[in-house]
This record gives C-alpha cells, sequence and structure tokens, in this order.
C-alpha cells in the first residue's frame, strides 16, 4: 500500500520565522507560503533532494493545528504523509481491518492538488498518517 515518503509536517507558530531559520541558517530551498483556508493553515514546503518538509501556520480561528501548539508552543513534528497508488482502494483496506480514518472518510484535496486522507494517530503508534494519492 505505501509508497514513497512525500513529507514531513512541521507545525510552526511563526511560518516567516521558520522560512527564515531553513533558508539563512540551515540553507535550504523553502516555497513561498501559500494559504489554503479550507485546511485552516498556511503552508510552505522546504525542498529538499528526497523530501519534503511542510510547515504549516494555523490560518483563521478554528484550525485543526491550534489545539497542537497550544500543547507544543514551539512547533513540532505534526505529521509524516506517505504516498499511495490508490487513495479510496487504501482507505477501504484500511477500513477493513479497523483503522480509523479522521474525518468522513472522503478524500479532501491537499497542499498538491491531490486527493489525501488522515489517518487516527491512535491506531498508529501515535503518529498522524497522512496518506496521498500521487
Ligand atoms: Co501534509
Amino acid at each position: 500500500m505505501l509508497q514513497r515518503l512525500n513529507h514531513v509536517a512541521i507545525a510552526v507558530p511563526d511560518l516567516s520565522a521558520a522560512i527564515a531559520i531553513y533558508e539563512n541558517t540551515l540553507g535550504a530551498k523553502v516555497t513561498a507560503p501559500q494559504a489554503l483556508p479550507e485546511h485552516g493553515v498556511t503552508v510552505a514546503f522546504v525542498e529538499l533532494a528526497n523530501t519534503k518538509i511542510e510547515f504549516l501556520e494555523p490560518l483563521g480561528t478554528d484550525s485543526a493545528i491550534a489545539g497542537f501548539l497550544q500543547k507544543n508552543p514551539a512547533g513540532g513534528i505534526h505529521h509524516i504523509c506517505y504516498e499511495v497508488d490508490d487513495i479510496l482502494q487504501a482507505r477501504d483496506k484500511l477500513q477493513q481491518q479497523g483503522a480509523r480514518i479522521l474525518g468522513d472518510g472522503t478524500p479532501k484535496i491537499g497542499a498538491h492538488g491531490k486527493p489525501v486522507l488522515f489517518l487516527h494517530p491512535k491506531d498508529f503508534q501515535g503518529s498522524l498518517i497522512e496518506l496521498e494519492q500521487v
């Protein structure tokens, strides 16, 4: 089911500070910030040779990552995104095995314009997993 690692996401309280540290201190290439109001976040991607790091900054009043940042005020690793070939097939197989999908189980369009789903952290070693169909 799982293919490549697509990205690791880090929730950040201050996106421009995160971009500045990765660009200036770590010498990385970072994309321009992109607001995703339907996901309640502004994102930017650190582009590495073999994968990406996704920065997530809360956007709007009831952002899904606001609670995470309350518990982790300095920021922290929020989720891991794996690629799958067929997201609906992956969802059905996971549900048959008792794994919980967040929300109503309908894939949403993610930051790359591709369908994504999130899996319940309690079913996967305490880590939030995003699946993205590539
Ligand atoms: Co993500």
